[in-house]
């Protein structure tokens, strides 16, 4: 009788867990489109500049324009306004995001007004940079021309894409929590979810063990 009720709050818990499992992870799946492809990080060659230009820095009604345009690109992009249920650009912050309704957004990611715009900047910033090195200037400017071939396939990626437009962008490199302890292999985001994983199934066979104290005690 004992073992039984144990047995059945067991089942009950485990089928819990796999109905919670299946449920939390479908709308990852049915995401797809809602995001454009991003470029493939690539190594700074040795003796880069540390380049802090950001976005932020380009004047407020630049700023706005260069939103209106990469509106404008995912509708485009999407086949028209209508087509595109996910398109904002975020005027203050230069987050953005475009989500077409029946494709995948499919412009080159290095293409987009906003990413171009963030890549030169950047790219002018390394050269002012090396315009004040003293010793070789010229070594200097071609580790930037090596590294910020903007508007190509070897463009570094930009990390200003966002899920909602109150999203904070990142406007140097990928958001610290993915890039901690797995990032040259690019499986940060595998990982995170692993361990979040973790924490709920812990969670889980501690509700269990609550709950067989709880039968025992009302047998
Ligand atoms: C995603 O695109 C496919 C076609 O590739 C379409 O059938 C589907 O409805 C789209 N999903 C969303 C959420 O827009
Ligand atoms: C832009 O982002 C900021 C910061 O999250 C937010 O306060 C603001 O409401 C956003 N603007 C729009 C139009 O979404
Ligand atoms: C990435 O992980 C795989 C297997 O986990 C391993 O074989 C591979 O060498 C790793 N690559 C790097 C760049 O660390």
């Amino acid at each position: 009788m004992l073992l039984n009720s144990i047995l059945t709050l067991l089942a009950l818990h485990v089928a819990g867990l796999h109905a919670q499992t299946a449920v939390t992870s479908a709308p990852v799946a049915t995401d797809n489109n809602a995001t454009v492809l991003q470029q493939q990080p690539i190594d700074k060659p040795a003796g880069l500049p540390n380049v802090e230009w950001d976005i932020l820095r380009i004047d407020p009604s630049a700023r706005e324009n260069l939103c209106q345009r990469q509106i404008a690109y995912c509708a485009n992009n999407c086949g028209g306004p209508n087509q595109a249920p996910k398109n904002f650009c975020n005027a203050t912050t230069m987050a953005w995001g475009c989500g077409c309704a029946h494709k995948v957004a499919d412009f080159a990611p290095f293409l987009w007004p906003v990413v171009q715009a963030e890549c030169s900047g950047k790219a002018q910033d390394c050269q002012m940079i090396c315009n004040k090195d003293i010793v070789n200037p010229s070594t200097c400017a071609a580790t930037c021309n090596a590294y910020y071939q903007c508007d190509t396939d070897k463009a570094p990626p930009s990390y200003l894409q966002t899920e909602n437009p109150t999203d904070l962008p990142s406007y140097n490199g990928p958001k610290q929590e993915i890039s901690t302890s797995s990032n040259e292999n690019g499986s940060g985001g595998a990982s995170g979810l692993q361990s979040s994983e973790a924490t709920r199934i812990s969670k889980h066979v501690c509700l269990m063990a609550v709950g067989l104290v709880v039968t025992i005690a009302t047998m």
